[in-house]
């Protein structure tokens, strides 16, 4: 199973706006090298301000270009920070500090870019009953979209109920052989090295962790960070394996991303200039360090079991000590480091032969 995956599109009101030109050629050259994919994502940010003729525009050229056989259920557009803020210019639209608000009421922009989206994603998803976000199975595998119940400057919010509502979902038919893909905008906090930039999540961060934590075998995509290239990070977490997805706007790239039983790949793709990125590929070897950990927790306890789980949990709970403060020098990437992916494979394989896998 095959699908495209690309984030922080970032498209204008004017339609012959680069950014929105730049995004119809990469729909025809998702197209042309995958076109049996079953899913297509934009992890927020589609949009730069969540405005009427943004949405028209986007859904028109999806109407035109969409990658896809099958539309309707496989397409996940996400809301971003961007769209349900709406525009600083709008008069009566003040952004809401994220510090100062808490995300219960509406802000000022909220419901109409809600409005908006209930109407234009509408065809993109079963009858959600009011609800923002929604799920499809495909292909055998669950995605999950989860969008903002309130529009915070840089934030998320997700209200009580859809917290309970992904957690429902998570457990629906779930299977801890299989990933879940879970998409949305905000990265968690104290994943990424700039994971807490712009206060990061939001106050639902632990929440969504522990929610998570009950399903190790999600995959979270997100955008947000506009993170370059060769800072990008794919990190194994105890909730879960976490995916940042380059910036479309800037880097005209995305991935197509290949789930097979034994591996999940991240194939980078620049669609303007339509060549493969290989030294920006990713792998997720299948089961991931997570489900095995959590496997492995069940099991009899033994020596060996019991270090191997310990040195994974340091490796999942590595964290950044500053974490995107400005102008301070950049650490090198855990995750990216041949030594960690070193111990990850021995981890996993100690995991797997205690298990009987080959
Ligand atoms: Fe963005
Ligand atoms: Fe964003």
């Amino acid at each position: 199973m095959k699908f495209h995956l690309i984030a922080d599109t970032h498209c204008k009101t004017a339609p012959d706006h680069e950014d929105n030109q730049n995004l119809a050629l990469a729909l025809q050259d998702m197209k042309a090298i995958c076109p049996k994919a079953s899913a297509f994502a934009i992890a927020g940010d589609a949009m730069q301000d969540g405005y009427g003729r943004e949405f028209a525009n986007l859904y028109s050229m999806l109407d035109q270009h969409n990658p896809l056989d099958q539309p309707d259920v496989g397409t996940f557009i996400c809301l971003g920070n961007h769209e349900v803020r709406g525009g600083y210019y709008v008069p009566g639209n003040q952004w809401i500090p994220n510090t100062e608000q808490e995300g219960s009421l509406p802000t000022p922009y909220y419901k109409t870019a809600y409005n908006l989206y209930m109407e234009y994603n509408r065809k993109y998803m079963s009858d959600t009953q009011g609800k923002i976000c929604f799920d499809h199975w495909i292909d055998g595998y669950h995605f999950i979209a989860m969008n903002p119940d309130n529009g915070l400057k840089d934030m998320a919010y997700f209200s009580p109920g859809q917290l309970e509502w992904l957690e429902e979902k998570l457990a629906e038919d779930a299977s801890d052989d299989k990933p879940i893909f879970v998409i949305s905008h905000w990265p968690l906090r104290d994943t990424y090295y700039n994971s807490n930039m712009m206060e990061g999540f939001g106050h639902q961060d632990a929440k969504v962790k522990e929610i998570f934590a009950k399903y190790p075998q999600v995959v979270y995509f997100t955008g947000h960070l506009h993170t370059r290239f060769a800072r990008l990070e794919i990190q194994s977490r105890p909730f879960g394996t976490m995916v940042n997805t380059p910036c479309f706007q800037s880097s005209l790239s995305g991935y197509v991303v290949q789930v097979e039983e034994n591996r999940i790949s991240l194939k980078a793709r620049n669609y303007i200039e339509k060549t493969w990125l290989p030294e920006h590929d990713f792998e997720i070897q299948w089961p991931s360090l997570p489900v095995l950990v959590a496997k492995a927790k069940k099991a009899p306890p033994c020596e060996k079991l019991i270090g191997a789980i310990a040195e994974a949990e340091e490796i999942m709970t590595m964290h950044y000590e500053n974490n995107w403060v400005k102008d301070a020098p950049r650490p090198e990437l855990f995750y990216n480091l041949p030594d960690t992916k070193q111990r990850i494979e021995r981890l996993r394989k100690v995991f797997l032969d205690y298990q009987g896998v080959k």
